[in-house]
């Protein structure tokens, strides 16, 4: 069967791998080209560009949606350069998935607890200050009440960087941590070794979920953790629907653990999951649903407008 072409995507992506091959593949079988582009490739051309952007490969028409895989780090100036283009291209008709502004309260682990915590949704007491004394300070309040508190750079991922802290002088110097403490309460770990749980939310629904057995208290898969069909538990897909809610994302992966006393906690949602080791686990085509989303919720909105 020939699929009509219906248009063109283009994955922002500085390392296609499994989930570029993954994406272009499910755009394909629904009629897109998607093709892969670095934002640190495309450029501002006021006389020259599209609405003033330059997208290399789509100088003549841009594409008819935006899939992020990732926002490569830099100078401030160009991870700000990198997000104008994700910020910019909704205003000129390009729907981005997800938007800059989600991507953005996800990055920063101090945004992401303050929107949970403003929704009223669990997650583990946290503390974030630039000051050591503070730090201390606080670490030694916590220590006496018998917690440990997790070390975490603020724009981390896949469980790099973390450290536990167990007493006061396990407080690295400021510098190692880019001069923010952001520390939260350890909830981890009530018997039974270490996991916590992965769940997948798209189009505001939980469709895919995990639980990740770690080797140590950090239970990232890129930190070693098998990947297990998470429990049939309605409350964890209800919280994870949540907290994507809460930072407004169009697709999350939602990070939530249960604490000693038994509660499921959310850690965190990220804007830009893997799914590999997710997808090892779950039956349902994940690259499938994202392209569906996408497609369904917002190319053809785009497209009923510029009928409309
Ligand atoms: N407060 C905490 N208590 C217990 N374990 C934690 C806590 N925070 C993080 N972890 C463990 O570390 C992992 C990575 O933390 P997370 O906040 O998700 O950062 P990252 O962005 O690096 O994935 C979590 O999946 C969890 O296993
Ligand atoms: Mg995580």
């Amino acid at each position: 069967m020939s699929i009509v072409n219906q248009g063109r995507i283009a994955i922002f992506t500085d390392d296609p791998g499994w989930h570029g091959k993954r994406l272009k593949q499910a755009f394909a079988a629904r009629g897109y080209q998607a093709q892969y582009l670095s934002l640190t490739d495309c450029r501002i051309d006021l006389e020259q560009g599209i609405g003033g952007v330059v997208l290399p490969g789509f100088e003549q028409r841009l594409p008819d949606g935006v899939f992020v895989r990732g926002v490569p780090g830099g100078t401030l100036e160009q991870v700000i350069l990198r997000l104008d283009f994700l910020h910019v291209l909704p205003a000129i008709g390009v729907p981005v998935y997800n938007p800059a502004r989600a991507i953005e309260k996800s990055v920063d682990k101090a945004m992401t607890s303050l929107l949970l915590h403003q929704a009223g949704i669990p997650t583990p007491p946290t503390w974030v200050a630039e000051s050591a004394a503070q730090a201390r300070a606080l670490l030694m309040r916590e220590v006496a009440r018998g917690h440990e508190l997790v070390l975490k750079p603020l724009f981390g991922s896949q469980g790099a960087g973390l450290r536990r802290l167990a007493q006061p002088a396990d407080l690295p110097p400021a510098e190692e941590y880019h001069n923010v403490y952001y520390l939260q309460r350890y909830v981890g770990a009530a018997a039974g070794g270490w996991e916590d749980y992965r769940v997948l939310v798209i189009g505001g629904v939980s469709r895919a979920a995990m639980t990740r057995k770690g080797v140590n208290w950090i239970n990232n898969v890129a930190q070693g953790a098998a990947c297990e069909a998470a429990p049939n538990d309605p409350e964890l897909f209800r919280l994870a629907e949540a907290a994507t809610r809460a930072l407004d994302m169009d697709y999350a992966g939602v990070d939530l653990l249960r604490d000693r006393s038994g509660r499921l906690t959310v850690l965190e949602v990220n804007s830009i999951p893997a799914w590999r080791g997710l997808q090892s686990v779950v039956s349902g085509d994940i690259a499938g649903m994202l392209a569906d989303d996408l497609i369904d919720r917002h190319l053809r909105q785009a497209a009923r407008e510029r009928c409309a």
